[in-house]
């Protein structure tokens, strides 16, 4: 396949030092943002006037994750602030293919996200518009947690689909992915990796990034 992307989670960052965080993963491909409301996830963590702070110190750029309601509403002012990649929920939103143009005509990639629970087939024809697919390997809302091995099936599915449909579609894993996991990710077809504990856990951040790397694109 292509070039793997490893996207750091800033969520697992110092939250009282994210620019000198982010720059400890300059080495990495994508700075992962995750926005949550305490609405759609039982967390909250930061909006848009801090994208658009990290948005003008990033040596790299920002996929946003928005773990929120109402994502038709709120997700095109995070590509407007610069975003390269903006992640929606499907499960949060009404009218998916409108929002994947919005974000696109804001100058973002437009991603789709699933949580553990949420099938596939259903969203198959959104390939159409969007960029990626985001298959989430925990159910969203903290970090830290256990890795789903039960999601590879469906990463699988998504990769198929995009092959019988031709495109460049990137499928994303999001939630335990570390050395330890990130092969089986790479095996079952996903090509960007976020991982925010096995990075800012590590005593050389930029190090783990590169070990990532390096198990992914084996
Ligand atoms: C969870 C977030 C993840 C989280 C991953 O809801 O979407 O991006 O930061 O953290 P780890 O890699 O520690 O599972
Ligand atoms: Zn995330």
């Amino acid at each position: 396949g292509g070039r793997v992307l490893i996207a750091p989670s800033i969520l697992s960052a110092d939250f009282a030092n994210l620019e000198r965080d982010l720059h400890r993963i300059a080495n990495a491909d994508w700075a992962h943002v995750d926005v949550m409301d305490y609405h759609f996830v039982p967390n909250l963590t930061l909006g848009l006037p801090v994208v658009e702070a990290l948005q003008r110190v990033s040596p790299i750029p920002l996929d946003c994750h928005l773990m929120i309601e109402d994502p038709d509403r709120w997700a095109p002012a995070y590509a407007e602030a610069g975003a390269h990649s903006v992640t929606f929920h499907i499960e949060a939103a009404r009218d998916p293919r409108t929002l994947a143009k919005d974000l696109h005509a804001a100058g973002a990639q437009a991603c789709m996200a699933l949580k553990p629970g949420t099938p596939f087939a259903p969203y198959e024809e959104l390939l159409d518009v969007v960029d990626m697919v985001l298959v989430m390997t925990v159910e969203p809302g903290f970090g830290g947690q256990s890795f789903m091995a039960d999601q590879m099936p469906k990463v699988r599915e998504v990769r198929e689909a995009i092959g019988r449909r031709g495109g460049q579609i990137r499928i994303e894993v999001d939630g335990g992915v570390a050395a330890s996991t990130i092969e089986q990710c790479a095996a079952a077809g996903a090509d960007v990796f976020v991982a925010g504990s096995a990075v800012y856990g590590a005593e050389d951040a930029a190090a783990a990034v590169e070990e990532l790397r390096g198990l992914a694109q084996a």
